[in-house]
């Protein structure tokens, strides 16, 4: 019984490998934030090492990319983190979601939510250091008193325009 169970996940763990998630390899950048909110190599260093295999039109996959069921689990990360917050589509939001995004990006690296814990244990570099933390909030905090100073707060509020399970 045993046996024709172990043999019977044996079948399906190699049949799997024949599912190819499509790949994160576009990486187009013609929206990229950088094009409306200038980035200082030092800013674009640390997003591009921490977050923009999940964050952009672009990931660098590690070999055991390419074996299942690792793929499935990447290819969902990318799927979701890129569906939150593309640095590469930035420039194509409303501005009320630039905005949120800037503030969530100070938020989550306040709170060490991100990059995800489930990265950098293999992404090392990934770990940010406080004084890149530091780097990046105040870079955002700057992009978001400038939106606030230009556009009355009223005009930054989110529409509930987005059918359910999109991006906030
Ligand atoms: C391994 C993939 C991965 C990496 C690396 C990563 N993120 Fe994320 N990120 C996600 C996923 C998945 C979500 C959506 C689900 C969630 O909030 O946990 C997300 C959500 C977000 C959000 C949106 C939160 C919201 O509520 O909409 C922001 C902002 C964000 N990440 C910023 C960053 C920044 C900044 C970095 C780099 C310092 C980073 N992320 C690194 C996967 C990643």
């Amino acid at each position: 019984m045993i046996k024709k169970i172990l043999i019977g996940l044996l079948v399906i763990l190699i049949a799997i490998q024949f599912i190819k998630p499509e790949r994160n390899l576009s990486g187009d950048t013609q929206k990229d934030i950088a094009t409306i909110y200038p980035m200082p190599d030092s800013v674009k260093i640390v997003f591009d090492k921490a977050c923009a295999d999940c964050h952009s039109n672009k990931t660098n996959y590690p070999w055991y990319a390419s074996i299942q069921p690792v793929a499935f689990w990447l290819n969902d990360h990318v799927k979701d983190g890129k569906r939150h917050f593309n640095l590469n589509e930035f420039a194509g939001y409303r501005i009320g979601k630039q905005n949120k995004k800037l503030e969530e990006c100070i938020e989550q690296i306040k709170e060490g939510e991100m990059p995800l814990s489930s990265y950098t244990i293999i992404h090392k570099e990934a770990v940010l250091t406080d004084a890149e933390k530091t780097l990046i909030i105040n870079w955002c905090q700057n992009i978001v008193d400038t939106i606030h100073a230009k556009y009355p707060a009223d005009s930054l509020k989110l529409q509930r325009q987005q059918k359910p399970g999109q991006a906030k």
